[in-house]
C-alpha cells in the first residue's frame, strides 16, 4: 500500500484534456487556482485522455498532448510529492464504472446537457462517447469520494450529472458514493485575448503560456487598441492593453492607471511596460519547463506511480460497486 492522502484533508479532484497547448487565460483563469490550492486538500489531478478522444483521434498527438500537459503543470508548480497527478487511462475502474453508471441513466436525461445540446444545435456529428461525457467525468469523480472539485461555470452543470448519478446509484444498489460539491472558482479572469474577445484557442487570439521571449514581444505589439494619441486620457476598462497589466504588472500598476486617466501614456509604451511584466512573470516558468522536459523518463514515472496511487483508491471503491451490484 502506497500513502496517497492525508486524514486531515478534505478530497479535490480536478481533470483536464490533453488538447493543444495552454494559453495564459488557461493559466490565470484555472491552471493557477489549482496550484494554489495543492496544500490544503489530497489533490487528484487527472489528464483526461480517454475524454480527449470524444474529439482528438490521433494516437501520436494524443500521447504527445499527453505528456505536454504533465510537464506543463509541473512547470507551473503542480508538486507530484503532494498531488496524485495521473493518466485517466492507467485506471480502468474510470470506463468500467461509466458503464454501470450507462445502465442507471436514461437517454433522455442526458439529452439535456448543455455540451450535447451544444454540438446537436450546431449539427455536429455527436458521438456516442461524446454523448456520454458526463458519465465518464462523474466516474472521474465518484471513484476518490472527492469532496470538492474546482471548475469553471461553465462545468457545473457536470457535477450536478455526477451528484444525480451518485445519488441515484446510492438508491437503486446501495450507499457507495459521497456527493461532490463543485468549487466555482471565481471570475478572477476573463482574460481577453489580443483582439479583445475572450481569450480562446477557437478563436485564435491566444498568448500561449510558454511562448518564447520574441514571439511575445510581437504578440503583445500586436493587441488591438484604438487609435487615441499618447496625451488623449483613456478609460483603462476598455484597453485590452490594461486588462493584461491587472495581472502581471503589480508594482507599476497605480502608475499606469493614473496615466491613462489623465493622459500621457501611449499604447506602444503601455504595450512595451506589459511585454516587460508579463515576461518577468512567464520566463521562470517557461525556464522551468525546457528543464522538466528534457527528462521524459522522470516524466514518466512521476505518472506510472500518481497511476498505482490513483488505482489503489479507485479499485477499492470499485471491489465494493461489483459487490453491489453483483458482479463480483
Ligand atoms: N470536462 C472537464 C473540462 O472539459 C475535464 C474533466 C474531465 C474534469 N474529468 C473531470 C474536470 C473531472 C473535473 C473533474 O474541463
Amino acid at each position: 500500500m502506497i500513502k496517497v492522502m492525508n486524514e486531515g484533508k478534505k478530497i479535490l479532484l480536478s481533470g483536464v484534456k490533453p488538447t493543444g497547448r495552454p494559453h495564459i487565460g488557461n493559466y490565470f483563469g484555472a491552471m493557477k487556482q489549482f496550484v494554489d490550492l495543492q496544500d490544503n486538500y489530497n489533490c487528484f489531478f487527472m489528464l483526461a485522455d480517454y475524454h480527449a478522444i470524444t474529439k482528438e483521434q490521433n494516437s501520436a498527438e494524443l500521447r504527445q498532448d499527453t505528456l505536454d500537459l504533465a510537464i506543463d503543470y509541473l512547470a507551473i508548480g503542480l508538486d507530484p510529492g503532494k498531488v496524485t497527478l495521473f493518466k485517466q487511462s492507467s485506471v480502468s475502474a474510470h470506463t468500467e464504472l461509466t458503464w454501470i453508471f450507462n445502465c442507471l441513466t436514461t437517454m433522455p436525461y442526458l439529452m439535456r446537457a448543455h455540451a450535447f445540446k451544444d454540438a446537436e444545435a450546431k449539427n455536429h456529428e455527436v458521438s456516442v462517447g461524446l454523448f456520454d461525457y458526463p458519465l465518464l467525468m462523474s466516474a472521474d469523480i465518484l471513484l476518490y469520494d472527492v469532496d470538492v472539485v474546482p471548475v469553471g461555470a461553465d462545468q457545473k452543470q457536470h457535477i450536478e450529472i455526477a451528484r444525480d448519478t451518485a445519488e441515484k446509484f446510492n438508491r437503486v444498489y446501495g450507499e457507495a458514493f459521497k456527493l461532490p460539491e463543485p468549487l466555482i472558482m471565481p471570475d478572477v479572469a476573463v482574460v481577453p485575448g489580443l483582439d479583445g474577445e475572450k481569450m480562446s484557442k477557437s478563436y485564435k487570439n491566444t498568448i500561449p503560456l510558454f511562448v518564447n521571449e520574441t514571439e511575445l514581444k510581437q504578440l503583445v505589439m500586436s493587441i488591438k487598441t484604438d487609435s487615441k494619441t499618447p496625451e488623449e486620457p483613456k478609460n483603462p476598462e476598455e484597453c485590452n492593453v490594461f486588462a493584461l497589466h491587472k495581472l502581471v504588472s503589480g508594482a507599476d500598476f497605480p502608475e499606469l492607471k493614473k496615466r491613462y486617466v489623465e493622459g500621457g501614456i501611449g499604447y506602444k509604451e503601455s504595450k512595451e511596460i506589459l511585454f516587460k511584466n508579463l515576461n518577468a512573470f512567464l520566463a521562470p516558468m517557461r525556464e522551468r519547463r525546457e528543464e522538466i522536459a528534457k527528462d521524459t523518463d522522470k516524466i514518466r514515472k512521476i505518472l506510472e506511480l500518481g497511476g498505482e496511487k490513483a488505482k489503489q483508491v479507485a479499485d477499492k471503491k470499485m471491489n465494493k460497486v461489483r459487490e453491489l451490484v453483483g458482479v463480483n
